[in-house]
């Protein structure tokens, strides 16, 4: 989705400047052409011997460059690029933006631009909360410029607090983000995701081998296209995704009941997660010892969420996945048509459990349509301009 993509990186004076390194790693390896400009003060922080080897590009320092072939390279460098994210941005360099300042190449090229302004803030908390800060926030925000965190968490003049520079992974997520076509803006979505644990006793479960990684690539996905995302997710290791309102929930019960607080307003419903169909009718509250003779559980069937959701009077359109390890079409058709859902996705079970790739094939009233094995995030946008198209 990066390829062909190309990104401004300006970087400024302070110590998150050393996470741009792993940035611009990340944007290579992902396809983005990457140029690198640093401030003055950057180059106290990290070399540009750095960041030329990690872009594979010339790094720009100062206005004066002979080899650019029209000698003015702010106006040369927005001119090829798609987007320019200053990463880390400075509560200076952010002051110098209020005010149109054009006193070095970055700024310059800020100024002199024709492509979007991403910026990352990165600096001490009471930098961050002066009223001085905050007014410039709203300003560069009002000038239609994207603001990227900051982060909560530890500083490194070892204060806690906001003001720290997003991790290099998370403004990748969101330069993705900003590159994808708002296909879903105004839309609100609920996704399920992950497996769900139905407890025996306090340490013991029945569950499945589902990951969440297909729900939590629809849920970012979704966001990505400009939609408010809900994520219910059962059990799964994954992290909650940046920009998306993530609900735990691990029990089939836990899970039905977060669902049906939160689909007031959904205009779209997916159902991703492995919901158990069954779970014991008595959970025992303490350990059931271990005994010679045989044990048996009572299950009970759990409510089916999406049947539920798609039978709501103003049912929002609801987006099945059916896992099959056999005669993989015909059953996923036969369970769209039970569910009464307009969209059905169908997998091979043994294929995508757990695996960063899935291969699907699209059920609604116009037929099959197979989409090409590919890594789960791509398989999520192609769904979800399935799903925009179908809106
Ligand atoms: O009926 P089956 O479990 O095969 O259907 C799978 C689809 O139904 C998935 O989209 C899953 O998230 C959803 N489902 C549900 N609640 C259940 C069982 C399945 O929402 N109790």
């Amino acid at each position: 989705m990066q390829k062909n993509k190309s990104l401004v990186l300006g970087i400024t004076g302070g110590i998150a400047a050393y996470k741009a390194a792993e940035l611009v790693r990340l944007l290579v390896k992902s396809g983005v052409d990457v140029r690198v400009v640093m401030t003055e003060s950057a180059c106290q922080f990290i070399t540009p011997v750095t960041m030329q080897a990690l872009s594979g590009k010339p790094v720009f320092t100062g206005m004066w460059n002979s080899s650019v072939s029209n000698g003015m390279p702010h106006i040369e460098l927005s001119r090829h690029a798609d987007a320019i994210l200053v990463a880390p941005a400075s509560a200076d360099f952010m002051a110098k933006l209020v005010h149109g300042r054009a006193d070095d190449l970055l700024s310059t090229l800020c100024l002199a631009r024709d492509c979007p302004l991403l910026v990352a803030p990165a600096m001490n908390k009471q930098m961050w909360e002066n009223a001085a800060t905050q007014r410039n926030i709203k300003q560069l925000q009002a000038d239609g410029i994207e603001i990227l965190g900051p982060d909560n968490g530890e500083q490194a003049c070892g204060e806690v607090g906001l003001g720290r520079m997003l991790e290099a992974e998370d403004l990748l997520y969101l330069i993705e983000a900003h590159f994808q076509p708002k296909l879903l803006k105004g839309k609100n979505i609920l996704i399920t995701a992950g497996a769900t644990l139905e407890m025996i006793d306090p340490v013991r479960a029945i569950t499945n081998l589902s990951s969440g990684k297909m729900g939590y690539a629809i849920a970012q996905a979704a966001f990505e296209m400009g939609a408010e995302v809900t994520l219910v997710s059962g059990a799964s290791a994954l992290k909650p995704p940046l920009g998306i309102n993530t609900i735990s929930a691990t029990s089939a019960e836990a899970m039905y009941q977060s669902v049906m607080q939160n689909i007031v307003n959904q205009d779209i419903f997916i159902g991703v997660a492995a919901v158990a169909d069954y779970s014991p009718i008595i959970t025992s509250d303490q350990k059931i010892k271990k005994s010679e003779s045989s044990l048996t559980i009572e299950l009970k069937p759990n409510k089916d969420i999406l049947a539920q959701v798609a039978s709501l009077p103003n049912a929002p359109f609801c987006v099945g996945f059916a896992a099959e390890t056999e005669n993989i079409l015909e059953y996923a058709e036969q369970k769209r048509l039970r569910k009464i859902l307009p969209l059905l996705v169908a997998n091979d079970a043994s294929d995508a459990l757990g695996s960063d790739h899935n291969s699907v094939t699209l059920l609604d009233k116009n037929g099959a349509h197979p989409l090409p094995r590919a890594p789960k995030i791509e398989v999520a946008r192609l769904l979800l301009q399935h799903v925009a198209g179908m809106l």
